[in-house]
């Protein structure tokens, strides 16, 4: 399949059919063995295959196959799971991948042994790159996810700087990129005004996300303004991380925090990465993953005058099943857990291993706001706490729809 390109080097290739006929030819195939598995390069994609899974499906005959029937003798039980290959190598013009296994990849099965027919692993198996890609179950795989290191100087900027070089579609442009790689953004220097901080992340026409505290939220321990406010975040305790408002079925997609006074001592907000951490739990502890994405948990908030219940994983997936929807992670709004007996060990073990990722401080983005400043973030990727304070701490709270926010960010930055 490779076929050298000496074959199609053409000076001037402006006939098109050796042009596309190069193209397709330019599609090379190349091995990449790691530890554990195969990583296989083809048609500008990624394949892994785990050794084991190779092994599984080696069509020897007779290693894997009875001479007779064609039918598989090899029973996975047996296969070695950590043992790699002791060789790899691609053959016959990159069509095939040979992989040649060590002696007892497999054990043998008791009932087997002193059996006539051989299962002592010590053969040749060859795979076409067709069929490994046919059945490839592993395309594109991110390896070597971990969370984002948490340095504050990464997603912050001053509002003064753009101001003072008269250049708004740079700001507008640095909070799109900030939100879209991190998940938030830090705006220093912002101002009071709360209306106008709102606007530029608002398009025309639009509303801010009302909760069930209203539309604005003045977090301050003397609330008098919001609905519903016998909850922790009126009070001067810490809160751990969390997604707000994961009790109903549509949480907002974005949170603004903007600070309209600043606590005597404490009050730090933390927010760390959830997918980022959830993909990297994937990698390390698969079996946590897929508990906090299969088992539901009940997120129910029960104040003297709201009540809401949601339904639902820890970890949502897309549709694919692969990709991450959203986080909703709230220790104070879970439901008594009723799993079986079976169960229960096994997730809070799960849990305990996705908040160590979530816990872990190098992955934490420390953020003290002043007076003036903003936060925003993304409230279904990131999770956000805030310290124990003390003193009249005054932030507001707005929610916002994540497309509107998008829209209006991109329309700003290239405003001409
Ligand atoms: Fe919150």
């Amino acid at each position: 399949m490779n076929i050298s390109k000496r074959f199609f080097t053409i000076s001037n290739p402006t006939h098109i059919f050796l042009r596309l006929l190069q193209q397709k030819v330019d599609q090379t195939i190349q091995l990449d063995p790691r530890r554990d598995y195969l990583r296989l390069h083809a048609n500008n994609k990624t394949y892994d295959f785990h050794y084991f899974w190779l092994r599984h499906n080696c069509n020897a005959v007779p290693q894997s196959r009875h001479p007779l029937t064609n039918e598989r003798i090899v029973d996975c039980a047996h296969i070695s799971l950590d043992l790699p290959p002791t060789s790899v190598k691609l053959i016959e013009e990159n069509s095939k991948v040979e992989v040649q296994w060590p002696p007892n990849y497999i054990t043998i099965a008791p009932i087997c042994k002193n059996s006539s027919s051989s299962l002592v692993d010590s053969h040749t198996s060859t795979y076409s790159i067709d069929w490994l890609i046919s059945n490839a179950y592993a395309v594109d795989r991110i390896d070597n996810v971990q969370p984002d290191y948490g340095d504050i100087r990464k997603v912050e900027i001053d509002y003064k700087n753009y101001i003072n070089n008269n250049n708004l579609n740079d700001y507008f442009r640095d909070c799109y990129q900030r939100l879209k790689q991190y998940g938030l953004v830090v705006v220093r220097n912002r101002g009071l005004d709360t209306e106008t901080v709102i606007r530029d992340f608002l398009p025309d026409n639009c509303h801010v996300f009302e909760s069930h505290f209203g539309v604005i939220e003045d977090l301050r321990t003397d609330n008098k303004t919001n609905k519903n406010t016998d909850q922790l975040g009126y009070t001067n305790s810490a809160v751990d991380l969390h997604t707000d408002q994961p009790f109903i079925d549509n949480p907002p997609g974005m949170q603004m925090l903007q600070c309209i006074q600043k606590a005597d001592i404490g009050g730090d907000n933390h927010l760390v990465n959830s997918h980022k951490a959830a993909l990297y739990l994937r990698e390390i502890n698969p079996e946590a993953f897929y508990l906090l994405s299969t088992v539901a948990v009940k997120f129910h908030r029960k104040q003297k005058q709201f009540e809401s219940l949601h339904v639902g994983p820890i970890i949502e997936l897309e549709e694919n099943g692969n990709d991450i929807k959203k986080v909703r992670h709230s220790y104070f709004t879970f439901a008594t857990f009723q799993y079986p007996f079976w169960l229960m060990n096994s997730f809070y073990k799960a849990y305990q291993a996705y908040s160590t990722i979530l816990k872990d401080e190098k992955y934490t983005f420390n953020v003290l706001l002043e007076s003036g400043d903003f936060l925003l973030y993304d409230n279904y990727r990131m999770l956000h706490a805030r310290k124990e304070f003390q003193g009249e701490r005054f932030m507001r709270g707005i929610y916002f729809n994540h497309e509107q926010v998008w829209t209006k960010l991109e329309f700003e930055m290239n405003k001409k």
